[in-house]
């Protein structure tokens, strides 16, 4: 049972092959937890999910009751699974990392440039019939060059972020994790050595010991958190009164990781402040007074909407289902790309808690 239409025909085929029938429901609406678990029924062996839904108790119940052995997410993200119910029942729960890191950074870079150069408002003005003439005061933004970069969680996507804005327009780096990125410092350290042999201004990158840190000394800030106890509102009044008054803010990662609230009271009091928002603390929802703000630019959630990525989470999650139903090893690695192929490996791609439910690991396997 698949609680939405997913795009391409290769998820699909993987589940068929492994004698699947698939029941996709056909509602664009987000689905009641009631809704789902009627489209699941008294018979239904795995489930891929959305991130809109509250993969928890209930469902995980539910799926079980039905004869349910196997879960997915339709995403890299899984803050709205509880993991502990789903082990509670014994249900594997897979995701889909790897195949989002460069559609999702290609979109915050997106939201960096729109806000700092204010795409969305000068558009809005165009279409209004109201631009008369080129003017040499109008819509003056930001220029990124050699500004500094701030980055909150360099993990892959955050990680692909600070590449491109480092090498593609020499921003100097700062970024907070609670694990240290050597990948990332030796590449900004490398990329560094290399424009000074062409004569060209070194690049820094630096981790900070404290959030407050990078958020003073950032001209742009891209969160790249997980959702958690640790990371909701993060970004709250207090912290957006520590940022340079004409700061941007942009987050792809997810809404509650600001308080969008105070981000709207901040930028009504700072016009030259700027936001690029891809995710919304109640979506679909927005906070009230967010649309009306010229400062702010809004996506509907779609960093990761590219054909090829999303054709490519299709197929991680049927993977991962066919994988559990099969019980096969978790492959749990950082290349996922082999599932992508004509080939893909004998196992479930990602497997968040194969370790609690005792799954093996791939290579583990291979090694016997
Ligand atoms: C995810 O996979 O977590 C993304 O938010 C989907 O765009």
């Amino acid at each position: 049972m698949v609680t939405k239409e997913l795009p391409g025909a290769r998820w699909h085929e993987m589940l068929a092959a492994v004698g699947c029938r698939v029941e996709v429901c056909a509602d664009t609406v987000v689905l009641s937890v009631a809704e789902i678990r009627a489209a699941m029924g008294t018979r239904c062996d795995g489930a891929i999910g959305q991130l809109t839904e509250p993969w928890g108790e209930e469902l995980f119940s539910a799926l079980r009751a039905a004869g349910g052995r196997a879960y997915s997410n339709y995403a890299v993200g899984f803050d709205n699974i509880d993991l502990k119910a789903a082990a509670r029942h014994g249900i594997p729960v897979g995701n889909t990392p790897g195949v989002l890191t460069d559609t999702a950074a290609e979109m915050a870079v997106a939201l960096t440039f729109a806000a700092a150069r204010r795409t969305g408002e000068s558009e809005r003005f165009l279409r209004a019939g109201r631009f008369e003439g080129w003017l040499p005061t109008l819509f003056l933004g930001e220029l990124l060059r050699q500004q500094t970069v701030g980055v909150i969680g360099a993990g892959r996507i955050g990680d692909a972020y600070a590449r491109i804005m480092v090498e593609g327009h020499k921003m100097n780096l700062i970024y907070y994790d609670l694990y240290r990125n050597e990948a990332l410092e030796h590449y900004v350290a490398a990329y560094s050595a290399f424009l000074q042999t062409h004569g060209q201004p070194p690049v820094t990158c630096r981790r900070a010991e404290r959030v407050e840190d990078l958020l003073r000394e950032a001209d742009v800030v891209s969160l790249h958190t997980v959702l958690d106890d640790s990371t909701r509102h993060l970004i709250n009044a207090e912290r957006l009164a520590l940022m340079k008054d004409n700061a941007l803010v942009v987050n792809t990662s997810r809404g509650p990781v600001i308080d969008e609230a105070a981000l709207v009271a901040h930028c009504r009091t700072h016009p030259n402040f700027r936001a690029g928002l891809d995710v919304f603390e109640k979506e679909p929802e927005l906070a009230p007074g967010l649309a009306d703000l010229e400062n702010v630019v809004i996506v509907p959630h779609i960093a990761s909407a590219s054909k090829w990525t999303r054709e490519g989470m299709a197929t991680l999650a049927a993977c991962n289902v066919a994988g559990t139903l099969l019980k096969q090893p978790a492959w749990n690695r950082p290349d996922v790309m082999p599932f992508l192929g004509s080939n893909p490996p004998q196992a479930s791609p990602s497997i968040l808690n194969a370790t609690e439910l005792g799954i093996p690991l791939y290579k583990d396997i291979q090694k016997e």
